[in-house]
Formats: C-alpha cells, structure tokens, sequence
C-alpha cells in the first residue's frame, strides 16, 4: 500500500532515539532541539486577543499582508534583502513547510540538491520526496564544520540544481562568515545553482559575529530562496509559523502548492506574530542566557576524558568529538543514555559527516548543564 519512495526513506534518527529517551526514566536530556523558554509576552497576548476577536477563519495564500509588510521591512533592514511583501513574502506553518515548498518548486525528478553535513535531519528527505538526489558535502571539524568551495566541487555535476546553505548550523552551531558565503555564490552562480538559504537560527549568534544573509548580495537576488520562521529566536514551536522570500516567480510558484496542500498558515500564530517587532528585547535576553549556557556546557565537555569540543558560534547546540573514548556515536549516546542518565543525539543521524560527535543541546537551564557533565564524568570515569 505504501509507495515505494517513502518506504525506502527512513523515519528520523531524532525520533528514534527519543523513544529510547521516553523509556528512561531519571534523564536529564541534552537533546532537545526548541527553546526551553516561553513564548515572549507581546507574542501571547496577541494571539490570545486573536482568539477572543474571533480571528478564527482562513487568511490570504502567502498570509497576512500586514504580517509580510513587517517581514519585509524586517528583511530590508536586517537582512539588507528587498522585497515586495505583496509578491515575494509567503507565510509558511514552520520553516519546514518552507523548506518543502523550496524544493518542490524548483526541482524536478532526477535532479541532485548538494547538501552540506552534518545538518538538519529534514533536508535529504525533502530532496527524496521530490524524487531527486541529495549529494552530501562533508563539513570538518578542522575547518570549523563551514563549507568550503573545494568541497562542493568535488561533488557538482551536470545535474545539481540547488544548494543547501544553513548558517547558523544546526547540530555543529557553526556559523558561516561573510567570505564563505561570498565564495558560495561565485560557486552557485558558476555552475548556475538556486541557493536554499535556511536562517531559522539567525538570532541566535554569539561572541558579536553579525549574521550575514546571501540574498542581500549583488545579482543573488533570484537565485537565493531565504526561509527562516519563528520558531528558535522567538521561542514560537508549537504555533508553526515560518516564511520564505525570493523572486516573485519562485515565490510563486512554492505559493501555488501551499495553496492546495495547506491553504494557509495558522492565521491564530500570524496574527501573534503580528507582534515580533516589540519582542527585541526578550530576544536579547535569551540569547544572552544560552550564551552563558554556551561556556559553561563547552568548557565541561572539554574536561572530559576523551571528548574535545570546538566553541559553537551559533544556535543552542555543541558538537563535541568524541571519537578517542573509542565508541561510535550510537554507542556512546546509548550507552550514556542507560548507564550515565544523560540524553545526547548521535551524531551520525545528522549524516555520515557527523560519525565520532554526538550533538549537545544547551536549551536547558545552567543547573541542568552542571547535572549532565557531572554524570558524563562519573560515567566516563567508570568505563
Ligand atoms: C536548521 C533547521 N531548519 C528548520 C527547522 C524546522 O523548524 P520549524 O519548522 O519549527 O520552523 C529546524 C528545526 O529544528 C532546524 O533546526
């Protein structure tokens, strides 16, 4: 009864790993991948009064017009991305209808979609249910888990038609400089690429880097399709809510699918969101705590028997390596997980790239942290 295609795809290593995780009891989990911090106020308050005016009904296909008008302004002044809110916003539920809609839009079967890893466990997946081929790029540690353009040459071929780019980068927490991504795009625009540029984790960034969108550089315009949504800087998961810009064709284009697949997005959440701009400040605030977090969590992972962490630049995650404890990453992380009581992702779920690192989420408070490295020594001590 079920398609082959879908068959063949397997279900997610997160997934599975946190059903052994529900099982255990006792955990202190390193391995949530959200904000541990509520919703800001002025997001609440504006979605609670949504509901009490009865804002109950379906919005327009790419959203609320004053939801994109905010966005684009956002885009031009962060981002230095110009855009037309009426043509070249759409609101998606999440970034990862987004990033579905992406590449629905642009690619068709056969086509290869280069795919730097580790990364998000979403990607490949979304190229398979569009028929087409993910071509992995390695990311190494030497180099900062950043891409580099000697890599994606490697692997470019006649049939790549799209890149993915995620800065910052979820499991490493690397964070792309300008110069990589200006490399990137010389890269794109040679062998004639669309760029997915995925920036959900755009807030979140440390130790004063400014974050750095392609879509803002010269003649990159339409070529780079930019998601990014809600959910991580504005601790919004659970409403779903995300967007994407790009030419007003490919928007578009990724609108007529989400026209008859979704309709449109939560217009409860959109008119929440309505409020994001008064929110800079508990942005800053969170930030400021995984911040904290961020030092404290790498420093103890550096202390450990074994295990070496490079100082993550961005999202809420460490990527430490773990590969002189001699254990792969599903061992290390299973065996921690029964007999240390701490919940860590392996590596090797976020590609073979990520084989020998386990992924340390620091979305949990300070006295978790102490809790799990306390363990972690007590357990790596005893082996
Ligand atoms: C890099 C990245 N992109 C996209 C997503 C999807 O986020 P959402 O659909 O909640 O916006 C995630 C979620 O963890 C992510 O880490």
């Amino acid at each position: 009864m079920i398609s082959e295609r879908v068959r063949d795809i397997p279900f997610s290593g997160i997934r599975r790993f946190f059903e052994l995780v529900e099982k255990s009891e006792d955990i202190v989990s390193l391995g949530v991948g959200e904000p541990d911090f509520p919703t800001p106020d002025p997001l609440k308050i504006s979605g609670i009064d949504a509901i009490r005016e009865d804002y109950t009904s379906y919005t327009s296909n790419y959203g609320l017009l004053e939801l994109r008008t905010l966005l684009s302004d956002k885009l031009e002044k962060e981002n230095g991305i110009q855009v037309n809110p009426e043509k070249q916003v759409l609101i998606t539920s999440g970034t990862s209808e987004a990033l579905d809609l992406a590449f629905r839009a642009i690619l068709d079967p056969g086509d290869e979609v280069l795919v730097p890893e580790p990364s998000y466990v979403s990607y490949k997946p979304c190229v398979w249910f569009s028929h087409c081929t993910p071509v992995p790029i390695p990311m190494r540690e030497e180099h900062d888990f950043r891409i580099t353009v000697e890599d994606l040459e490697k692997s470019v071929t006649k049939k790549s038609k799209a890149i993915i780019v995620a800065s910052p980068n979820n499991p490493t927490g690397s964070v792309l400089l300008k110069k990589d991504l200006e490399g990137i795009a010389d890269f794109a625009v040679e062998h004639d690429l669309t760029v997915i540029s995925d920036e959900l984790y755009e807030y979140l960034i440390y130790d004063k880097i400014k974050h750095v969108s392609m879509g803002s550089f010269n003649g990159m315009q339409d070529r780079v399709i930019t998601i990014n949504g809600f959910s991580k800087g504005y601790a919004f998961t659970g409403w779903r809510l995300g967007y994407a810009c790009g030419s007003a064709e490919v928007v578009e284009a990724m609108m007529k699918i989400h026209q008859y697949t979704m309709l449109c997005a939560p217009s409860i959440a959109q008119r929440a969101a309505l409020a994001f701009p008064q929110c800079k400040k508990h942005v800053k605030r969170m930030v400021s705590e995984y911040d904290n977090r961020r030092k404290l969590l790498v420093k103890g992972l550096n202390e450990l028997e074994g295990v070496s962490c490079i100082m993550p630049k961005g999202a809420f995650y460490a990527f430490p390596n773990i590969r002189d404890t001699g254990m792969s990453s599903q061992e290390f992380s299973e065996k921690l997980l029964s007999e240390g009581k701490v919940a860590v992702v392996p590596g090797s779920t976020f590609g073979k790239s990520g084989e020998g690192f386990v992924r340390c989420s620091y979305s949990v408070s300070m006295d978790e942290i102490r809790e799990a490295l306390k363990r972690m020594d007590s357990w790596i001590n005893k082996k």
